[in-house]
């Protein structure tokens, strides 16, 4: 297959489910290497090919309309087609495509947008971030948090102060750094992870790790108990900081109970470590505020964001830096010998300032917090009545359910059933995308969401979870 034939006009780009999906997922496997993929398995089966999107909804290479609960990935906050945020790529690009940030220079969309995020990032106990710092990605931030960790404690003369901890099952990227601060085995496992002085603690949750008769505000206390006790065994010296997403997204949106992150707090406080809210999904609206800590109350010094800044429609991600560790940095510690040639980029930039205002004119913030979030919120507890369902719940935008075998005791399916993947099938093919984390079915939809969408994918679920009880009865799995 010439490759030249893909290179369509526009109208055919518009209409591109003219195009011939099987020539498209030959050179697709030909070619390309995806994310997280298993590329033999994708060669025989090949790719859904994705060519056109708006509003909620995305469409494949066949014509097939399916409704994105994902937002991409957990991105597309403002939805698709904001034609708003491509006149701002198209003015930026015209007037300053790039320029760097480096040899004292700086461009005005960087400044904007720095100042703008300044000004979003809530004060909390006294603390306010009047600093940020820009990269392409979540990934990229993290791997800059660790290096501004370990500075910071350098500058304070502790440099023993090396050890990060984090908790399994959390994700932070797939760079060396990200990779080993998450805490997925399976990224453990390829490539000799962690690096050293990463270590990791249990998740806070609830369904797996809660004793028997236990209640969730036990838990969490119990939960958080587990930084103590890592601090203590490391050497609270040694210890230079706690990283956690505030709802632990990829990990199968794990939500702390509401006892949680106080107790952090009073830990981290106590030991003097500092603590980094990655905050790449659950920023900018996702959980009903511009910044999640603020949900929780609790104090960071350092936020990772990415996705959501731009709606996902151009790479952007950075730290926002609290005033304790800007004040060392900038006071103490002259060049800090650390930046990427896009940090800062103005086209990104733009995109994402256009975004912050298109966000604030349509008060998607305030709509998730205060109408479309709770109304999620009471359509999604109804799973709870389906068979299948061990126990659903929403954080703002961000939702998952278990689908468990025995609704009495939660009993879990056997894990090579796959359950999770057979429900996500189905979603697949009715037009609706979900993601399946083992048997945790989860979605975080485009802050755009209306009452009435919220309805169409309910009953989008609903029908899939059906789907997949019909197939498991079939396969004598349940009575
Ligand atoms: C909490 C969190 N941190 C970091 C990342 C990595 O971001 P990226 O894929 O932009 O490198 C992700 C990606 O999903 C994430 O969910």
């Amino acid at each position: 297959m010439n490759p030249s034939t893909l290179i369509a006009p526009p109208a055919l780009v518009r209409r591109a489910e003219q195009q011939d999906t099987k020539a498209i997922q030959a050179l697709d496997s030909a070619h390309y290497l995806h994310p997280f993929t298993d590329h033999a398995g994708l060669a025989s089966r090949g790719a859904r090919v994705i060519t056109r999107a708006d509003n909620i909804y995305v469409w494949d290479s066949e014509g097939a309309k399916i409704l994105d609960a994902m937002s991409g990935l957990w991105c597309v906050n403002a939805g698709y087609g904001r034609k708003e945020l491509a006149d701002a790529a198209y003015q930026q690009m015209m007037t300053l495509p790039f320029y760097n940030s480096f040899f004292n220079t700086t461009n005005v969309p960087a400044v904007q947008l720095a100042t703008k995020l300044a000004s979003l990032a809530p004060k909390v106990g006294g603390r306010s971030f009047e600093h940020v710092f820009f990269s392409s990605s979540g990934s990229e931030s993290n791997d800059t948090n660790v290096r501004m960790v370990r500075r910071y404690w350098d500058l304070l003369g502790q440099p023993q102060r090396k050890v990060i901890i984090s908790r399994n099952n959390a994700y932070h990227g797939s760079t060396m750094a990200g990779a080993s601060l998450g805490g997925m085995g399976g990224m453990h496992a390829q490539g000799d992870l962690p690096i050293p002085n990463i270590t990791h603690i249990e998740q806070p949750y609830f369904f797996e790790n809660a004793r028997p008769g236990e209640s969730e505000a036990d838990f969490g206390r119990r939960a958080a108990g587990w930084l103590e006790a890592k601090i203590l065994e490391v050497g609270a010296d040694k210890v230079a900081a706690f990283i956690a997403e505030p709802v632990q997204g990829a990990g199968g949106v794990i939500i702390p109970p509401e006892t949680y992150w106080p107790e952090i707090q009073r830990i981290v406080d106590q030991y003097g470590i500092l603590l980094i809210s990655d905050e790449v999904i659950c920023a900018f609206g996702r959980l009903g505020h511009w910044f999640a800590y603020e949900k929780f109350g609790y104090r960071p010094d350092l936020v990772t964001f990415a996705k959501g800044v731009t709606s996902g429609y151009i790479p952007l991600g950075g730290v926002m830096v609290g005033d304790r560790v800007a004040r060392v940095l900038i006071e103490k510690g002259g060049e800090f010998n650390h930046g990427y040639t896009y940090s800062g980029h103005p086209v990104a930039c733009a995109v994402a300032l256009a975004n912050l205002e298109l966000m604030e004119r349509e008060n998607l913030v305030g709509r998730v917090k205060d109408d479309t979030g709770p109304y999620l919120a009471r359509r999604f507890a109804e799973l709870k009545d389906h068979p299948l369902v061990g126990g659903a719940e929403t954080c703002g935008f961000v939702a998952g359910l278990v689908l468990v075998k025995n609704k009495a005791t939660n009993a879990m399916f056997d894990a090579d059933l796959g359950v999770g993947m057979i429900c996500r099938g189905h979603c697949f093919k009715n037009g609706l995308i979900m993601r399946a984390v083992g048997d945790r079915m989860i979605i975080a939809p485009p802050l755009v969401m209306t009452h009435a969408q919220i309805d169409e994918m309910m009953a989008l679920i609903v029908r899939c979870l059906d789907a997949t009880l019909d197939d498991l009865r079939s396969a004598g799995e349940l009575a």
